[in-house]
C-alpha cells in the first residue's frame, strides 16, 4: 500500500516543536476557503491544504497563543489539536503499533476521556478496534477513566492508510452548529457551505444579497451573521419556508437585519422593483431528487435565470449551488451568462458543485 502522509508534521522533527498542530475539519472541497480564512484571522507559520491527502482536513501550524481563535473561522466544522503520528501496518499487527504508539505520546488527560477514531483505508481491523487499543494505552499509562458519554477528554486517534495520527478533539460539537434553529428545513444547507458561497461571491460590505431560494434562510442569515451593512433579501415560494426563515433569523439575532418574502424566483418581477440592482444572488437550488421532480428543474434553473437578468448590474455575480452543474452550466451559457468559477464539493454524500456566474 502507498505511503499516504508527506506532511511536515509527519516527516519533520522541529516543525513539531514550533507553535501548535492543528487539524481543521470542513466539507471536502472547500479547504481552499479554510487556507484563505485562517491566513486572514491567524499567523500560520505553515499549513497543508488536504492533510494526508484526504478532503476535508487541513493542518494548520499556529502560534500557541492563538488556539482558541481557530473557534472564530466560520469555513470548520472540528478542531482536533494534534499530539504526534506514526506509522503503522495495515494489518492485525496494526493494532499493537497503535497501542505501543499511543503509550509513547504524552497525552494530556482530564480525569476522565474517550477515544474516537476516523479511519480512511483499507485495515484488517475497524475503527472500534483503534478505539479500544488506543483506550488501553491511556489506561495502563494514566489510570483515568473511560467516560464514553461526557468525558473531560475526547482524544481522536485517526488511522490514514499507513499513518495513525493523534490528537486532542478540541470541538464538542460542529462549528456548523451557529445558533439553534427554530425551524428545520426539510433541505437545510450546511452554514460552512453558505460561507463558502459568499467567500466565492466576494461579499463585501454595502452589498445588496439576494436569495431567491432561500429555504430557512441559512445562506442570508450567514451573511447577516458575517458582514455588517449588507442588504439582504431571502425569497422562497413556500410560506412555511418563510415563517421559518423568520424565526431562524430571530434565533440567530439577525431579524432587524434580514427580509424574507414569499415569491416564486422564476417571476422576480411581481415581487421586485425594477430599479432594485442585486449585486449577489447567491442560492442552494433545488435538486429534484428529494422531491422526485428532476423533470421540473431545468425550467426552474432557466426561468430563474432570465427572470433575474433584469435585476443584475455588470459587475454583479451569480453564485449557485447544483448536483446538476453541465444542465446549468449549459443553460447559464444559452442565457448569455459567463460561468467564472466551478467548485466541486462533497455535499451530503452528493458530488456538487458551486458555480460562480457573471452576465456576459
Ligand atoms: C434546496 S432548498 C434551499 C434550502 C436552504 N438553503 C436552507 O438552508 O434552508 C430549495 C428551496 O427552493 C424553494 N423553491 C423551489 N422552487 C421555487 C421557486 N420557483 N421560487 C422560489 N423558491 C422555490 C423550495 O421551497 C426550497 O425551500
Amino acid at each position: 500500500m502507498e505511503s499516504c502522509c508527506k506532511s511536515t508534521f509527519i516527516t519533520g522533527h522541529e516543525a513539531l516543536d514550533s507553535g501548535a498542530w492543528i487539524m481543521v475539519t470542513t466539507v471536502p472541497g472547500l479547504e481552499d476557503i479554510v487556507l484563505r480564512e485562517a491566513s486572514e484571522k491567524l499567523s500560520i507559520f505553515g499549513a497543508e491544504e488536504r492533510f494526508c491527502n484526504v478532503g476535508g482536513r487541513v493542518l494548520l501550524n499556529i502560534p500557541l497563543n492563538q488556539v482558541n481563535q481557530v473557534f472564530t473561522l466560520r469555513s470548520i466544522e472540528h478542531i482536533i489539536q494534534l499530539i504526534g503520528s506514526f506509522k503503522i501496518k495495515c494489518d492485525k499487527g496494526g493494532l499493537n503499533q497503535i497501542y505501543e504508539g499511543v503509550y509513547r505520546l504524552d497525552v494530556p488527560l482530564g480525569s476522565t476521556f474517550r477515544v474516537s477514531c476516523e479511519r480512511i483505508g483499507e485495515h484488517e481491523f475497524t475503527s472500534i478496534d483503534v478505539q479500544r487499543a488506543a483506550g488501553q494505552a491511556l489506561v495502563d499509562k494514566y489510570a483515568k477513566k473511560v467516560d464514553l458519554k461526557n468525558p473531560e477528554t475526547i482524544v481522536r486517534v485517526d488511522v490514514i492508510h499507513d499513518t495513525c495520527i493523534v490528537g486532542l478533539q478540541r470541538t464538542r460539537t460542529s462549528l456548523r452548529i451557529r445558533y439553534p434553529r427554530a425551524f428545520q428545513h426539510y433541505s437545510a444547507l450546511n452554514p460552512v457551505i453558505a460561507y463558502g458561497m459568499l467567500r466565492i461571491s466576494n461579499v463585501r460590505p454595502g452589498d445588496r444579497v439576494l436569495d431567491a431560494f432561500c429555504g430557512g434562510g441559512t445562506i442570508i442569515i450567514e451573511a447577516a451573521q458575517v458582514w455588517s451593512n449588507l442588504d439582504l433579501l431571502g425569497i422562497d415560494i413556500s410560506p412555511k419556508s418563510i415563517e421559518g426563515a423568520w424565526r431562524n433569523a430571530e434565533a440567530a439575532g439577525v431579524k432587524d437585519r434580514v427580509r424574507f418574502i414569499v415569491g416564486d424566483a422564476r417571476r422576480l418581477e411581481k415581487i421586485l422593483p425594477l430599479d432594485w440592482k442585486v449585486d449577489k444572488a447567491i442560492s442552494n437550488l433545488p435538486f429534484g431528487i428529494r422531491s422526485g421532480r428532476m423533470k421540473a428543474i431545468p425550467g426552474i434553473y432557466s426561468d430563474f435565470l432570465k427572470s433575474l437578468k433584469p435585476f443584475l448590474k455588470e459587475d454583479s455575480k451569480v453564485c449557485l449551488l447544483t448536483v446538476h452543474r453541465d444542465l446549468l452550466s449549459s443553460i447559464s451559457e444559452s442565457l448569455n451568462f459567463k460561468v467564472i468559477e466551478s467548485k466541486q464539493i462533497l455535499y451530503g454524500g452528493l458530488q456538487a458543485w458551486i458555480v460562480l456566474l457573471v452576465p456576459a
